[in-house]
């Protein structure tokens, strides 16, 4: 039986990616940081499922004495390093810790693999941030001109693996994932954002959601899809980096609309704009990317376009807060504009 050991375990793609290595047999165990109240709710489910197989673990990417702890107990035979401060807007606000955590969290996992166990496979979670200001698409040689501390300090940890796989003889690979959504993404990434609202104006709990800058354009597929590629990256006979994406790009605005017409509503009624806290000092403008490698090379292909992506967050959100689909559509016939 396999071990997998995953950090970032309490987020979204943590959740999925145990969920898929516990079906694949795999014993699984997640690494998570203490916080004032329990915030399990996407992995509650799988302690229930796979008790013998399942199991977390108090840990901090931040205390190297805690990543020797516990990979020298459970002797995992891959490592996927998910954990990290993942919001880009955020990282203006906290660059240092931002810094730190991503950065010194991927140095703290490989050091303790080269004392502990060199045959260990590490997959880092990198990103399609990096690209920055390089204009799509974006493939494995594209430049990494990152506009954000996050896109540095992704930068910075990509380069720590290939660090290591090249100078240390490690299997350690990167996954530069482009974005990916799901009924479980955090509330404050703009996907989200929307699904979360729309039931809420159709309740008229609130009339209005406030953006930054909805030009912007991103390459979005589902996180169920690309952990299927995380555990195929480090299936393969030698360790390296892949660009995992769509190749099908739309703005910010598109998502919007796209959600608001499954309900029935005009997107343009409920939008306004909060510069002051959405707009970000610097921007990403377009992200599409060329997953030609990985689909010829990994055999991988995101199975979930925009369309059924919006789909699916929207029905989930309704879902969540007690509306049907054609509920939403009844109620909306008396939502009126703002
Ligand atoms: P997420 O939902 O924000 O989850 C991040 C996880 O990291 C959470 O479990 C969080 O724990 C944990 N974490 C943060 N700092 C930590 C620390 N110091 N010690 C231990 N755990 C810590 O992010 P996600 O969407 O699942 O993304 C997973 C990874 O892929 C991240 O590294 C992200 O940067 C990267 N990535 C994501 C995308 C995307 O579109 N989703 C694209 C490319 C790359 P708490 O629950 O305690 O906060
Ligand atoms: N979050 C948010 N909130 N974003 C907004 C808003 C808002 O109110 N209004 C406009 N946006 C724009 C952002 O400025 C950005 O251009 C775009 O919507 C997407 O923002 P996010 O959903 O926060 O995602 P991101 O692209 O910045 O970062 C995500 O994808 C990266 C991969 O490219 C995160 O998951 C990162 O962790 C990941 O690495």
């Amino acid at each position: 039986m396999k071990k997998a050991l995953i950090t970032g375990i309490t987020g979204q793609d943590g959740s999925y990616l145990a969920e898929l290595l516990l079906k694949k047999n795999y014993k699984v165990l997640g690494m998570m940081r203490r916080s004032s109240i329990f915030n399990t709710i996407r992995i509650d489910h799988l302690y229930k499922s796979y008790p013998k197989n399942f199991d977390t673990e108090y840990g901090d990417l931040m205390d190297e004495t805690s990543i020797y702890r516990i990979i020298n107990d459970f002797r995992p035979n891959e490592i996927y390093n998910l954990g990290a401060m993942s919001h880009v807007g955020v990282s203006f606000k906290t660059p240092k810790s931002t810094l730190t955590y991503n950065t010194l969290s991927t140095f703290n996992i490989l050091e303790t693999i080269k004392m502990i166990d060199k045959k260990i496979k590490f997959y880092q979670a990198s990103s399609s941030e990096m690209f920055g200001a390089t204009p799509p698409p974006q493939n494995e040689k594209s430049h990494f001109l990152p506009q954000s501390p996050y896109g540095i300090s992704k930068v910075a940890a990509f380069h720590t693996t290939r660090l290591y796989r090249n100078s240390q003889n490690l299997f350690a690979a990167n996954g530069i994932l482009f974005n990916h959504e799901s009924p479980r993404r955090g509330l404050n990434f703009v996907t989200r954002k929307v699904t979360s609202n729309i039931p809420k104006i159709l309740k008229k709990e609130i009339n209005e959601i406030a953006f930054g800058n909805i030009d912007t354009r991103r390459d979005w597929g589902f996180s169920g899809d690309y952990v299927e590629a995380i555990w195929k990256i480090l299936q393969q006979k030698k360790p390296d980096d892949y660009v995992i994406a769509t190749g099908e790009n739309y703005s910010v605005k598109d998502f919007i609309k796209e959600c608001f017409k499954i309900v029935g509503l005009d997107w343009k009624n409920f939008v306004t704009y909060n510069n002051i806290n959405y707009l970000r000092p610097s921007e990403v403008q377009s992200l599409k990317g060329n997953a030609t490698k990985a689909i010829k090379k990994l055999k991988w292909k995101p199975k979930v376009k925009f369309k059924s992506l919006c789909r699916m967050m929207v029905e989930a959100d309704l879902k969540e807060q007690g509306l049907s689909l054609n509920e939403a559509r009844k109620l909306s016939k008396n939502v009126k504009k703002n």
